[in-house]
């Protein structure tokens, strides 16, 4: 690999929901014309890639991820044009744009659908896995839906049952079939044609099942989801030799990228796919899960590195559409001190990181107080045990106007109130804000190798409070500095005389102080 910045090597990736992330038609749903409308906002962060959740067709039973058409914009995002006007003004602020693919299943408005269920000798009956009922009427077998219920709706005009892994108004393709696999693998052509850097693969690992469609074995859980191990309806054999063809198409492109949500596996199954004939990378949810404290942060990162080793580059991130935020996780009240270690974190260890809207904000979580309120249907199902994940979509908090700058209508989710003092505008005016300091770290690692592509070697000294650790590139050697804790502490420097990329400060030989909660990133002088 080369040794020259390579973006989704060494940049920052940020993923924008394009529901709320700036509203520029105001009729409360953000749109392409509002991403286009505050890119100067990205460039200043410093960003080098956009990942779009999705912007195609959509019913929005799951808000984009039910897609009605692979190769069309939604009108509610804008249109052709403006998706084309976006990556050319992206593109001029040298940032690349990531679609998010949902080839797992589409939505049950998909014209291919519709024609499914009209009949079994329909040709696009086969696209999808319809399966005919036990002799006594059960469906075919013991499959659930992650979202609730069992995996299989019945069709009575059919007679048969069709599979849906997540809501019944998302009907699994079936990926055997060799049109399905034609389509699909045509629609990365389409939009790498219109200049799109790279893709998001949403639960990629669950595009094949078992072809004889076997009873998954049980095991203690409290969900029925959760009650069975899954060996049958994800994670089969042929998504290795479809990831390559995948590759193949992405590696006819000048530098591509493209990164897997793999779903309900672990860290090693996750770094398996990852590879110079396989994916370049892949989500590890197992960094976000953790809970604060250094040392598992420390063990989960090098179980990652670990197992990607020889195999491909990592990334990292803590927050997604589909999870609490991270300052909401971490962060006591409105307190931004965890939320800045956490980002400083994010951006200093090994491996491209992704950055959520609104994570350099310290954006919270919003409330959900009534299931009447709830627009994830999950959320409605599983009221008041697990509330869904409208807490961390809301609006993009950009200014202390009413529904904070995103948009002059009443948003489609709820602002939240913090945004008076939260937003992009205050925060640009405080030296002292979260958003200040994610520019200043993302600044410091844009004009250091060793922090993009460096090696990562971690030293122990107070894992209960401590994350330390070294970036080395060449001659070059950085030395990061994480007080996880609220009480301050000493840290022996390595020999050598280190600057400190904050403020250029050296310190010889010193035991250095570190206050609560700070960061600090020194380089060795050479
Ligand atoms: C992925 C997405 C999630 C969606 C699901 C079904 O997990 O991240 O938002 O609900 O796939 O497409
Ligand atoms: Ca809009």
């Amino acid at each position: 690999m080369t040794d020259e910045f390579l973006w989704w090597r060494d940049g920052i990736i940020y993923q924008i929901y394009p529901r709320s992330f700036m509203d520029a038609n105001d009729d409360g749903i953000g749109d392409l014309k509002g991403i286009i409308s505050r890119l100067d906002y990205l460039e200043d962060i410093g960003i080098d890639a956009i990942w779009l959740s999705p912007i195609f067709p959509s019913p929005d039973v799951d808000f984009g991820y039910d897609v009605a058409n692979y190769k069309d914009i939604d009108p509610k995002f804008g249109t052709m044009e403006d998706f084309e006007q976006l990556i050319a003004e992206a593109k001029h602020r040298k940032i690349h744009i990531i679609l998010d693919l949902v080839l797992n299943h589409t939505s049950d408005q998909h014209p291919w659908f519709i024609e499914s269920k009209k009949s079994t000798d329909n040709p696009y009956h086969d696209w999808y896995l319809w399966q005919d009922p036990k002799p006594n009427g059960d469906p075919p077998n013991n499959w659930q839906s992650i979202f609730g219920g069992p995996a299989w709706e019945y069709d009575p005009d059919l007679r048969q049952y069709y599979y849906h892994m997540f809501y019944k108004e998302q009907p699994d393709l079936n990926w055997r079939n060799p049109d399905v696999r034609h389509e699909m693998l045509d629609v990365f052509h389409f939009w790498l044609d219109k200049g799109v850097a790279g893709f998001r693969l949403d639960v990629f690992n669950a595009y094949f099942k078992d072809p004889e469609f076997r009873d998954n074995p049980s095991k203690f859980g409290i969900r029925a989801f959760d009650r069975q191990e899954h060996i049958y309806d994800v994670s089969q054999p042929e998504m290795m030799p479809l990831l390559k063809n995948i590759r193949e198409i992405l590696d006819q492109y000048d530098q591509t990228y493209v990164v897997g949500e793999t779903f309900m596996a672990d860290t090693e199954q996750t770094a398996n796919y990852c590879g110079d004939d396989k994916l370049h990378a892949a989500f590890n949810f197992k960094f976000a899960e953790n809970r604060w404290h250094p040392k598992r942060f420390l063990n989960s990162l090098t179980e990652w590195y670990q197992s990607l080793s020889g195999y491909a580059w990592p990334n990292n991130f803590l927050s997604n559409h589909d999870m609490t935020r991270t300052a909401s996780r971490y962060c006591f009240g409105e307190d931004d001190r965890r939320a800045k270690v956490a980002a400083a974190m994010l951006l200093t260890v090994k491996g491209t990181p992704f950055i959520y809207y609104g994570e350099e904000l310290g954006m919270r979580d919003i409330p959900i107080r009534k299931r009447s309120d709830v627009k994830d249907p999950v959320g409605k199902t599983y009221w008041p045990n697990f509330k869904g994940r409208d807490g961390c979509r809301a609006p993009m908090q950009w200014n202390d106007k009413e529904y904070s700058g995103f948009s002059e209508t009443e948003p489609w989710l709820p602002v939240h109130s913090n945004f008076v003092e939260r937003n992009v505008k205050t925060q640009t005016a405080d030296p002292e804000s979260i958003l200040n300091f994610v520019k200043t770290i993302i600044r410091i690692r844009k004009n250091e190798p060793a922090l993009q592509r460096g090696d990562f070697t971690p030293i122990i000294t107070d894992p209960r409070h401590l994350l330390a650790f070294t970036r080395g590139f060449g001659t070059e050697k950085i030395l990061v500095v994480l007080n996880f804790s609220s009480r301050e502490l000493t840290y022996q420097l390595p020999d050598g005389t280190w600057v400190s990329l904050f403020d250029n400060q050296t310190t010889e030989n010193e035991l250095l102080k570190i206050n609560p909660y700070q960061v600090h990133i020194l380089k060795l002088k050479d």
